[in-house]
């Protein structure tokens, strides 16, 4: 199934309201989100890496936070709106912003990718040739880790039906996401559904990481390890 393509430069004075609009019933601010995926990926990975990518890093929300979370590494961040990058420049000076084109050099390979909220928008037969892609900008023993929509959670269908940028969205199960890893010659080490519990429920936040066999969280992550 093909949907238009969304282009991010369409969206990039409203990015972080939109994000608020449809998930501040959730964290009333989206840097939430951010710190919380950081986190996860900083347990998934060694705290001495050197080199990450953050693939599809959109307007740089996420970088801060990985700044934070890896102060050894040199990051960087990519993505395939020219707009988006601008503003991600501007914020994280110092930091090394990729524009992902058809001939994007693989110059020199990362130990860690980080993809957050990029596959459902990637066309469903485009996806196989992405993760092919990514697979040679790893170096052997890296370590990619991808955040995405829980299609099985009504609530982040109806958010993502709800949301102008996600007109293109085509979401995946863990599954699927697992089977283009594997095809690619990621093999999966861990996945977890994730974000059950808002943070204004604090003292239930413990509980996340006991449920991420059920598949009723607001995303999911799965972590997979070059060969
Ligand atoms: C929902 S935003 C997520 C941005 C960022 N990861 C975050 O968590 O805030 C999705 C981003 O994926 C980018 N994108 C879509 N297709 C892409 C592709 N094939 N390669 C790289 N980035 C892509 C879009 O331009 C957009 O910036």
């Amino acid at each position: 199934m093909n949907k238009p393509k969304v282009d991010f430069d369409d969206y990039t004075d409203n990015y972080n309201s939109l994000l608020r609009e449809s998930t501040g019933f959730f964290a009333e601010s989206e840097a939430y989100f951010a710190k919380y995926k950081v986190d996860i990926l900083r347990r998934e990975v060694p705290a001495t890496t050197k080199r990450l990518l953050e693939y599809g890093c959109g307007i740089g929300r996420n970088i801060p936070f990985l700044r934070a979370a890896f102060p050894e590494a040199t990051i960087a961040g990519s993505d395939i709106s020219v707009a988006s990058l601008e503003i991600a420049r501007k914020e994280n000076p110092g930091v090394e912003f990729i524009l992902e084109q058809a001939d994007t050099n693989v110059a020199e390979p990362y130990e860690v990718i980080f993809i957050a909220g990029v596959f459902h928008h990637i066309p469903v037969k485009e996806r196989a040739c992405v993760m092919k892609a990514l697979y040679q900008r790893l170096i052997p023993g890296g370590t990619i880790v991808i955040f995405e929509h829980n299609p099985f959670n009504p609530v982040t269908r109806k958010i993502v039906n709800d949301c102008p940028y996600d007109k293109d969205a085509v979401l995946l199960r863990p599954s699927e996401l697992k089977t283009l890893l594997v095809d690619a010659r990621l093999p999966v080490h861990r996945s977890a559904y994730c974000l059950f519990v808002p943070p204004s429920l604090s003292v239930l936040l413990p509980l996340e990481s006991k449920l991420g066999w059920l598949p009723l969280g607001g995303q999911y992550w799965v972590t997979a390890v070059r060969d």
